[in-house]
C-alpha cells in the first residue's frame, strides 16, 4: 500500500505531467500558426510522451491499490517571442519536472517505500535524456542566431 502522502505526492506528479503536455501542444499550436511544421511535429511527439509519463504514474497508483484524484490542468502559455525562447521554456520546464522527481525520490527513500523508488529511478534517468535532448535543441538555435 501507498502512504497517504506519497499517494497525494503522485497524484501531484500526474498533473505535472499532464501540464507538461498541454504545454507542449501548446508550443506545437503556436509552431504551426508561425508555418514551422517541423518543430511542431517535435512539440506533439513531445506532448504524446508526457501523457506517457502521466499515464505510466496512473497504471502504478492503481498497482499499489491507491486512488488516482485528478486535478485542474492550468492553462499553459499561449506564445513565445521566437522558436529559441519556446525550447529555453521547454528546457527550464524540464528542470522543474526534475526537481519534482527529485522531490518524490527524496519522499520514497525517507518512507523506505522501495517499490515507489525503483519506479522513479525510471523518471530519474528519463529526465537526464528529456533535458539533454532539449539542450541540444536550444544550443543549435543559438549558433545559428550567430
Ligand atoms: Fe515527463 Fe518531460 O518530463
Amino acid at each position: 500500500m501507498l502512504s497517504d502522502k506519497m499517494e497525494k505526492a503522485l497524484n501531484g506528479q500526474i498533473n505535472e505531467e499532464l501540464y507538461s503536455s498541454y504545454l507542449y501542444l501548446a508550443m506545437a499550436a503556436w509552431f504551426e500558426s508561425e508555418n514551422l511544421p517541423g518543430c511542431a511535429a517535435w512539440m506533439q511527439a513531445q506532448a504524446r510522451e508526457e501523457n506517457g509519463h502521466a499515464l505510466k504514474f496512473f497504471k502504478y497508483i492503481n498497482e499499489r491499490r491507491g486512488r488516482v484524484t485528478l486535478q485542474a490542468i492550468k492553462e499553459p502559455t499561449k506564445e513565445w517571442k521566437s522558436p529559441l525562447a519556446a525550447f529555453e521554456a521547454s528546457l527550464n520546464h524540464e528542470q522543474h519536472i526534475t526537481g519534482c522527481i527529485n522531490d518524490l525520490m527524496n519522499l520514497a527513500l525517507a518512507e523506505k517505500d522501495h517499490a515507489t523508488a525503483a519506479l522513479l529511478q525510471w523518471y530519474v534517468n528519463e529526465q537526464v535524456e528529456e533535458e539533454a535532448n532539449v539542450d541540444s535543441i536550444v544550443q543549435k538555435l543559438k549558433m545559428a542566431e550567430k
